[in-house]
C-alpha cells in the first residue's frame, strides 16, 4: 500500500532550512556582539587613566578648602537648585556643597566596588576565548581606579560621608551574586547605578559652571569611561534578550524598573544621615525626591536610554509598563544614547 504524503511530511524540508537559517543569523549576530566587544577592549587599552598619574592632586588650584565659592551646588543639582539653598549663607552653601559632592562619589564608589565583585563572578565561568572575558575584566581594571579617584577625593574633602543607606551598605556583599546566577538582571542593575551618575555629570559638565577643576577632572574622567561600561552593559543585555524564556522576561520586566528606581534613590536621594548631618529640612527632602514637577521630570528623564533598551529587549508589556509608571521613571524612551534628556521625556 502507498502511503499518502502528510502535511508533517512535505513541512519537514522547509522547517530545517528556516532552523539553518536561524543558526546562520544566531552566529551572524555573535559575530557582530563579539567584534562590538574586541573594539571596547581596544579603546580600553588606548584610552584609559590612572587615579594616581592622570589627576594632579597636589596641584595648588586642586586644593579643597571651605572659603572657595566654586563648591556651591550647580543650579541643575536637584538640590542646589532649591530656594532652601539658595538661600544659605555663602560659607553654609559651600559646606553642604562639599558634602554632597563627596557622598555622591562615595555612594558611586561603594557601587563600583559591588560591579567589580559581580564582574569577577560573571567571568568566573566563561569559556576560554570569550570576547566578555577580556572586556570585563578590561572594566574591572577601570572601575578599580574611579574606586581609588572617588576615595581620594572624599578622604581629601574632609567629610565623613557614609554613602549609600546602611540597608544598601549590608546588602553590598550579597548583590554580585547575581552576576553569576542572573547575569541579565546584574547588567541591568549595573545601569541603574551607572546611567544616573553619568547623566548628572554630563549635564553638570554640560552646564559650564564654574566648577572646582578637581570635580571637573574626575567627572571628564569618569564620563569618559563610564562610555564604554554604559556602552557593555546595553551590548550584552541586547544579545542575551533572544535567549530568555518567556517566564524569565516576564519576571524581569517587571523586576527592572523596580531595581532602576531602588538604586537611582540610593545615590541621589540624601540619606537620613546625610540629612542630619547638613540640616536639610525633612520637607524640602520630601517635595524634592520626587514630589514637585521638575523633580520628577527629573527622575524621568534619568531613564530614557533604559527605556529605549527595554523597548529593544523585550522587557515593555502591558504589566511592566504600569510598574514603570508607579515607579515615576516612565516617558518617551530616547532615540538614541545620551539623547539630550530634555528631548527625550
Ligand atoms: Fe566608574
Ligand atoms: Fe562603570
Amino acid at each position: 500500500m502507498t502511503a499518502t504524503p502528510t502535511l508533517h511530511d512535505t513541512a519537514a524540508p522547509a522547517r530545517a532550512t528556516a532552523s539553518a537559517d536561524d543558526a546562520a543569523a544566531r552566529a551572524e549576530r555573535t559575530q557582530a556582539y563579539e567584534h562590538r566587544l574586541r573594539t571596547l577592549s581596544e579603546a580600553s587599552v588606548h584610552q584609559h587613566f590612572d587615579a594616581f598619574l592622570d589627576i594632579a592632586w597636589d596641584d595648588p588650584d586642586h586644593a579643597i578648602r571651605l572659603d572657595d565659592p566654586r563648591w556651591v551646588l550647580p543650579s541643575v543639582d536637584v538640590l542646589g537648585g532649591t530656594d532652601w539653598y539658595r538661600s544659605l549663607p555663602l560659607e553654609e552653601q559651600i559646606r553642604v556643597g562639599i558634602y554632597r559632592q563627596a557622598n555622591i562619589c562615595k555612594v558611586g564608589l561603594q557601587f563600583e566596588q559591588i560591579l567589580i565583585s559581580g564582574l569577577m563572578n560573571f567571568a568566573f565561568n566563561l569559556p576560554n576565548r570569550s570576547a566578555e572575558f577580556r572586556y570585563s575584566t578590561h572594566e574591572a581594571t577601570e572601575e578599580c581606579h574611579h574606586t581609588q579617584m572617588f576615595q581620594e577625593f572624599v578622604n581629601r574633602s574632609g567629610q565623613d560621608v557614609p554613602g549609600g543607606r546602611l540597608l544598601f551598605r549590608m546588602a553590598g556583599p550579597f548583590l554580585p551574586l547575581a552576576a553569576r546566577w542572573v547575569p541579565f538582571g546584574f547588567f541591568y542593575g549595573v545601569l541603574a547605578g551607572e546611567e544616573p551618575i553619568d547623566h548628572v555629570q554630563k549635564s553638570v559638565l554640560r552646564a559650564g559652571d564654574d566648577m572646582h577643576p578637581l570635580l571637573q577632572r574626575i567627572m571628564q574622567i569618569h564620563v569618559a569611561e563610564e562610555a564604554r561600561h554604559i556602552g557593555f552593559a546595553h551590548q550584552y543585555l541586547e544579545h542575551q534578550a533572544p535567549k530568555l524564556t518567556r517566564r524569565q522576561r516576564a519576571v524581569l520586566s517587571v523586576l527592572v524598573p523596580v531595581v532602576m528606581r531602588v538604586l537611582c534613590d540610593e545615590i541621589l536621594v540624601p540619606s537620613r544621615r546625610m540629612q542630619r548631618d547638613l540640616g536639610i529640612p525633612r520637607q524640602v527632602v520630601k517635595d524634592l525626591y520626587w514630589r514637585e514637577p521638575e523633580s520628577r521630570k527629573f527622575l524621568r528623564d534619568l531613564f530614557g536610554d533604559v527605556r529605549m533598551l527595554a523597548e529593544e529587549t523585550g522587557m515593555m508589556n502591558r504589566a511592566s509598563r504600569m510598574v514603570w509608571r508607579w515607579m515615576g521613571i516612565d516617558g518617551r524612551p530616547s532615540r538614541f544614547r545620551s539623547e539630550v534628556a530634555s528631548a527625550a521625556a
